[in-house]
């Protein structure tokens, strides 16, 4: 009998496992064959997104090169992964540029839907999804570079607040590596390259996985629903806008980081059990948003602005003096910080542990993120249902050209 008979027979996973540690190389699949043959494979890799694949989700290729990174503008995917790296005690300057052009490598194939360098199983990088990987840098990466002097001011952890309750397991970190994908199997194959990759160099302190709607579920251009419940997303900087590049892309100083922005990662627990037994109309308010439409309460539909000055029969505003969207917004558009956020679920055992992985990007978080959060965390009537358990902050080096590698504008000198 042949190894492929032995195998298709049904044989036990432990024989299955034996012959294939047998096998000294991996045995490349089979030449792509079919109408999709080819399309986005790497040599070794046949197409996964057959003829009846929903239309081109399995095939849709986010551009890796750029003077931005990708995975920022890019609308965000259904499934996200969020790593935090801690460097280890003896990797310095020369290492982690090893490492950056060793991860921007496996990023550049992986997101084309190749496999990675050494990929012994390239069939699960073949459907890239619109894959991106988006490399962050922490404060302790430039003290183990060696280039302190460089960090820009505001990448440094938050000021601490009241309503933190922030847990070290869900904080901090070196280097991130922000992993985006419109599916589950192709996001969790191109972790692994990069946590393998990693492994020598540094250690994964946390890995946060996230999800939004599966791709096709919305309508184009409709906003999200979190776990709340709302329509979280309405005010938002738009991509491809001039508020949008005012707000997120670093123009001036430190040159090094032009084309590149901040990234303000919190984990923020929702009390959704606290949260359900509350009536709509308390939701609501907290808000200051419908929850059926997400259109403010002084309005009809999503995208009406908000009257902040409108007054009940009683004399009191219809939008709460502490309801999240008074206390949160910023009036000029360029000056907003832009939201990407995903749910994230892992509960167990019947009690909730959900709530928003919250990741905002800007260009300046002393005046951007700040302010927003200090008021947020002086008053808000959301705060009754939400808890920050992890912050991290991070610079978003610009993106690279072909041949090139992310961080070499900080390290390539
Ligand atoms: C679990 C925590 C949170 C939940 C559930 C939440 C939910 C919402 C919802 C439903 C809206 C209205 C729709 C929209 O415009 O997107 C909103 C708006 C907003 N939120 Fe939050 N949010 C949370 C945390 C935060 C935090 C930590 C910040 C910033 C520090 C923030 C900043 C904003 C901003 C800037 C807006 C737009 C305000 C405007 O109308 O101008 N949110 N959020």
């Amino acid at each position: 009998m042949t190894r492929r008979g032995l195998l298709a027979g049904g044989l036990a996973g432990g024989v299955a496992g034996a012959l294939a540690a047998c096998s000294p190389e991996p045995r490349p699949a089979a030449a792509p064959t079919g109408p999709n043959a080819g399309l986005n494979a790497g040599p070794n890799a046949r197409p996964n997104a057959g003829p009846g694949a929903a239309a081109g989700v399995g095939r849709s290729v986010v551009t890796f090169h750029g003077e931005h990174q990708a995975g920022i503008a890019t609308p965000p995917q259904a499934f996200a992964a969020f790593l935090g790296l801690d460097l280890r005690r003896d990797v310095g300057r020369e290492a982690i540029v090893r490492l950056l052009r060793l991860l921007t490598d496996d990023a550049r194939r992986l997101t084309a839907g190749r496999g990675a360098l050494a990929d012994v199983e390239p069939e699960l990088a073949a459907s890239p999804a619109r894959l991106t990987v988006t490399f962050g840098f922490g404060p302790g990466l430039f003290a183990a570079a060696g280039v302190e002097e460089m960090r820009p001011e505001q990448v440094a952890p938050l000021p601490a607040y009241e309503i933190d309750r922030l847990e070290e397991r869900w904080s901090g970190g070196d280097l991130l590596v922000q992993v985006c994908a419109d599916d589950g199997v192709t996001l969790a194959h191109a972790l692994r390259m990069i946590v393998k990759d990693a492994r020598s160099f540094a250690e994964v302190r946390w890995t946060q996985r996230g999800f939004r709607h599966a791709p096709g579920v919305l309508a184009a251009g409709a906003t999200q629903r979190n776990l709340m419940g709302q329509l979280d997303g309405t005010v938002n900087p738009e991509p491809g806008t001039a508020d949008f590049d005012r707000a997120v892309w670093i123009r001036g100083e430190p040159a090094w980081l032009r084309g590149g922005t901040t990234l303000v990662l919190r984990r923020i627990r929702m009390e959704l059990d606290t949260w359900d037994a509350a009536d709509r109309t308390a939701r609501e308010f907290s808000v200051g948003r419908r929850l059926a439409d997400g259109a403010p309460l002084t309005g009809r539909s999503e995208r009406d602005q908000p009257d902040f000055d409108r007054l009940n029969g009683a004399g009191l505003p219809v939008i709460a003096e502490y309801a999240h969207i008074r206390r949160a917004h910023v009036p000029d558009p360029g000056l907003r910080m832009f939201r990407r956020v995903y749910n994230y679920d892992e509960g167990t055992g019947g009690k909730s542990d959900s709530g928003l992985i919250f990741a905002s990007y800007q260009a300046d978080i002393p005046r951007q993120y700040l302010p927003v959060q200090r008021r947020l965390a002086e008053g808000d009537l959301l705060n009754e249902w939400t808890t920050p358990i992890g912050s991290a902050v991070f610079a978003i080096p610009p993106g690279c050209a072909e041949g090139g590698w992310i961080g070499e504008t900080l390290l390539g000198g």
